[in-house]
């Protein structure tokens, strides 16, 4: 059986002949079949010094007689997905099921491939994993106490986020494991930004191993993490964990908040309630579609139509909602029963399900939708993925 090392590279020149040999001497020691398959998403060299580590490494051991380590690029021009979309291009571009992500920077220590091998040929797990916090791993190599203190914090927030599927994982945030590809269930996985591993585990049950390890230092060159990564790294855990429309919903919330200040201070100023309540709405419909765009519905962007486009619907259908909405807070309102603020929350609330039907549905449909066997049938299912998206323990 053959082993496919997947590294994502992102501008890490001074690391690759380093790291290729000390891939290659510990894959030797233990005689295991290899491969190494860089995906590379990098503006600098590094394309090109893995190119030449390849040929060389080849020609060597052909005199050698070696086995064949064979030393693959996946340059990415429009890359996608960023560290993790690599590793899924990564896991289809693989030779072998068997699929070890790591770092390109070496601290993920090659040394130990043969252990996190050795576990996973014993065939009773889907994903072994390289912990940094399992009895006798480190995470030394970690830049400095901040660094540290946020690694731990997330890896709490995380296993408390997920007490069932994370149980037997110490660290979910580690991008050094070994999965069978074929249990990753990539038509649900939407990678997003630098943690992979999480996505996986979180997405559907998997039988876990873990090997501890020492988390090294760099060996060359800067860490691309940051601190946009961790806010895309909490918008990811909430979408995991709780599925689009509670992102959704929070957002909504938000609007309907600013929506029900904007139309309490208009009417104290003076306004009538019903311009108070066009104008709250209008400020309010273009907050939601920004913010939505930005945390919601991120990654279906891409496949839907394009922004205006998707702006335009998104507006129409906010503004008919509020053509019907409106007439029903006044006639509320002038029945006498309830005041404008209370009205207005009421009917948001119930606005908020169909608008969220709407928008996973409509206005981030993909492109060339599949054409479906029942369009109803093909209808619920697609609400359902999309409302309960992943998470469900
Ligand atoms: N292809 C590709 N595209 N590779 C990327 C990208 C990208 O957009 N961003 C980063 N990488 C590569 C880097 O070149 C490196 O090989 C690896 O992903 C990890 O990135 P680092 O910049 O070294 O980040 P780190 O050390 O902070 O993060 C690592 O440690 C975390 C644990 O603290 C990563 O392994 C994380 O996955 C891990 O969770
Ligand atoms: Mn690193």
């Amino acid at each position: 059986m053959l082993l496919s090392i997947v590294v994502p590279t992102f501008n890490e020149a001074p690391n690759i002949e380093e790291l290729v040999r000390r891939v290659a001497a510990a894959v030797d020691g233990a005689g295991i079949d290899a491969e190494i398959v860089f995906v590379d998403d990098s503006t600098d060299a590094t394309p090109d010094v893995i190119g030449e580590v390849a040929d060389r490494v080849a020609a060597e051991r052909a005199a050698d007689e070696a086995s064949p380590l064979p030393i693959r690029l996946l340059h990415r021009e429009h890359p996608t997905g960023g560290l993790g979309g690599a590793v899924m291009a990564g896991f289809a571009a693989a030779a072998s099921d068997a699929c070890l992500v790591m770092d390109g920077d070496l601290q993920h220590p090659p040394e130990e491939i043969p252990a996190l091998w050795r576990r996973f040929a014993r065939g009773d797990v889907d994903v072994v994993i390289a912990s940094r916090y399992a009895g006798g791993g480190t995470a030394e190599g970690l830049a400095d106490r901040t660094r540290v203190l946020v690694s731990k914090g997330a890896t709490a927030l995380t296993r408390a986020m997920f007490p069932i599927r994370l149980k037997d994982v110490s660290d979910p945030m580690t991008g050094f494991f070994l999965v069978d590809r074929r249990t990753v269930d990539d038509a649900q996985l939407k990678p997003r930004g630098f943690k992979i591993l999480l996505e996986i585990l979180a997405r559907r049950p998997m039988r876990v191993a873990e090997v501890p390890f020492d988390f090294a230092d760099r060996h060359a060159g800067e860490s691309k993490a940051s601190v946009r990564q961790g806010v895309h790294f909490l918008t990811q855990l909430t979408a995991l964990r709780f599925g689009k429309m509670s992102l959704f919903a929070i957002i909504g919330g938000l609007g309907a908040i600013a929506n029900v200040a904007i139309v309490w201070a208009l009417t104290h100023l003076g306004v009538d309630y019903i311009v108070a309540a066009v104008i709250a709405a209008e400020v309010t419909i273009v907050g939601n579609f920004l913010l939505q765009e930005r945390f919601v519905f991120q990654d279906m962007r891409e496949n839907a139509s394009g922004v205006w486009q998707r702006f335009a619907k998104s507006f129409a259908f906010n503004n008919a909602e509020a053509v019907i909405r409106i007439p029903i807070v006044a006639l509320m309102v002038s029945g006498g029963h309830v005041s404008a603020v209370v009205a207005t929350a009421i009917t948001l609330v119930l606005a908020f399900f169909v608008r969220f039907v709407f928008h996973s549905l409509v206005v981030y449909a993909p492109r060339k939708a599949g054409a479906s066997a029942s369009p109803a049938r093909g209808f619920v299912e697609e609400l359902d993925a999309q409302a309960t998206a992943p998470g469900e323990l």
